[in-house]
């Protein structure tokens, strides 16, 4: 039942082995055109609306085509693991999704309709509890979604902010458990702390599922879209499985980028690696009242409004989040991509019709926090503040101020961990911060950035 030459290559070449993968590509083939109740995954026309935009448009069958590899890959939303149960033959055949990894057995109590069996256990977790808000397809576009300020997180960019890591390295496992069970303070993201622990272990799986088949997705429509073919067989898009890992299960060798799959699982597994070890602090935060964090926070004060650092260009000189105001999300990168990063508002509002008539949502700002209230997202611990100033906030304009050379810490010393300053006088910055909520606002902001502002 191949339809086209193209199918063919695609799935003729495929070495043995991976047998189960082109089997279900072959019965994906067979069925695309079918209409099917089941609630879908949606591909990702906003990705190929950037694409059309800067002039290399993915056309009508590579769109099939990505979407049928998809469907071999990842299922479908109620039948993650295989996609054809019902079909006699195919229905033990080894999913794709434990070649890549994944726990299927927690995905399966993740994915589905909602529903208790006769045992009491819940299934179906991820609509029951998520997709109102994040999608079922993890777009971040859920029928709650526009009502929402922030939005919540579209997981197939494969970007997230409260994390432990640097930079733009994937959150860890326990990463996003924290997030699930404490919530994004100040925002509408809930805690699930009154979840059974299987329950947040299924629903850290899904999420995962989620990120890496959306991330697998843009890569997949990037990579037609500047090459106008695919990267390889399908069993070279899913990539050389099972990875070589070390004793901690890290990959040892990152794949190539055509391994597509392979690649942002790589980011995944190596997650661990990348959090960042502060170095000790010489401030005890069980003491509020000593000599010694109050000359810590007169030091970070200093460090704040400095020339250096320039918190107050965002956060403002009063710290209340009103500073610079104009950046964007990255839901709105495609203005960026476009390079319709200008004022015309005409020009602005064609492009936000534009990608909302393909599914986006209606572009946002992106504020400074105000740090007088003492609300923070990622956490409200000394370390989180910590991670946030050292790495700054994914997917933001919050700017990080350490290296990827100076994660490992005390093992890392002071002259071969850069940074704009000292990892020690971070703390003094965090020491500010903390103290921000209860600093007398009767003092007054400072009169203006780079002014000769004294500090207290
Ligand atoms: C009422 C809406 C809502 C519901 C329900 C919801 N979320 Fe969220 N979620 C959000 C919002 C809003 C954010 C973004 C917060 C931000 O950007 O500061 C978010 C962010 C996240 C993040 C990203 C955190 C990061 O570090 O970037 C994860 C992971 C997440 N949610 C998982 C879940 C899971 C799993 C469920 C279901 C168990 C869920 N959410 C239910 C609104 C929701
Ligand atoms: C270029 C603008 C910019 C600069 C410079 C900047 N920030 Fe931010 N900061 C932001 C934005 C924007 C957010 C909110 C990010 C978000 O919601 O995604 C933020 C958030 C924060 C948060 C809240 C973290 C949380 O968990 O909620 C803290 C704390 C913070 N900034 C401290 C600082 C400090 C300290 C400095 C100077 C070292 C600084 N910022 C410099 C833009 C900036």
């Amino acid at each position: 039942m191949i339809r086209s030459k193209r199918h063919c290559q695609t799935v003729c070449d495929t070495p043995l082995g991976i047998r189960f993968l082109w089997a279900a590509l072959l019965i994906a083939v067979t069925l695309s055109g079918c209409q099917s109740e089941e609630p879908y995954f949606r591909p990702n026309l906003v990705e190929i609306e950037i694409e059309q935009d800067a002039g290399e448009p993915v056309t009508e069958d590579q769109q099939r085509l990505i979407n049928e590899t998809m469907l071999a890959m990842f299922g479908t939303p109620d039948h993650p693991a295989n996609p054809f149960p019902k079909d006699g033959e195919l229905a033990d055949a080894i999913s794709p999704l434990t070649t890549f990894g994944f726990d299927v057995e927690k995905l399966k109590i993740a994915a589905g309709p909602a529903y208790r069996d006769a045992e009491g256990n819940q299934h179906g977790l991820y609509r029951l509890h998520c997709a109102h808000c994040h999608g079922v397809t993890g777009g971040g576009d859920g029928p709650t979604a526009p009502f929402l300020n922030p939005y919540p997180r579209d997981y197939r960019q494969g970007v997230f902010k409260y994390k432990s890591t640097f930079g733009a390295a994937k959150p860890t496992h326990d990463d996003l458990k924290r997030v699930l069970i404490n919530g994004v303070a100040g925002t509408s993201m809930p805690s699930f702390r009154t979840l059974p622990d299987n329950e947040i272990e299924a629903l850290i799986e899904y999420v995962r599922y989620l990120s890496v088949r959306g991330e697998t997705e843009i890569r997949l429509i990037e990579y037609l879209a500047a090459e106008g073919e695919m990267p390889g067989s399908i069993s070279e898009i899913a990539g050389g499985f099972p990875l070589a890992v070390d004793e901690e299960g890290i990959p040892e060798e990152e794949p190539e980028e055509e391994n597509v799959v392979a690649s942002v699982t790589y980011q995944w597994d190596s997650a661990p690696e990348q959090v960042i070890q502060p170095v000790s602090s010489p401030i005890d935060y069980s003491k509020p009242d000593s000599d010694s964090m109050r000359d810590s926070i007169a030091r970070g004060e200093k460090l704040f409004y400095s020339k250096n650092l320039q918190c107050n260009s965002c956060h403002g000189d009063s710290a209340q989040g009103d500073g610079q105001r104009d950046k964007y999300t990255v839901w709105f990168k495609w203005r960026e991509d476009l390079g319709t990063n200008n004022d015309d508002p005409a020009e602005i509002d064609r492009v936000v019709h534009q990608f909302m008539e393909v599914g986006a949502l209606q572009p946002r700002t992106i504020h400074p926090r105000n740090l007088r209230l003492g609300v923070y997202r990622g956490g409200r611990r000394p370390i989180d503040i910590y991670r946030r100033i050292y790495s700054g906030i994914n997917g933001g304009p919050m700017p990080a101020q350490g290296t990827a050379a100076g994660i490992g810490g005390n093992d890392v010393p002071d002259d071969e961990a850069g940074g704009s300053i000292r990892r020690e006088q971070i703390w003094d910055v965090v020491s500010y911060v903390m103290s921000l909520p209860y600093e007398q606002l009767s003092q007054g902001p400072p009169p203006q950035q780079g002014s000769n502002y004294t500090p207290r």
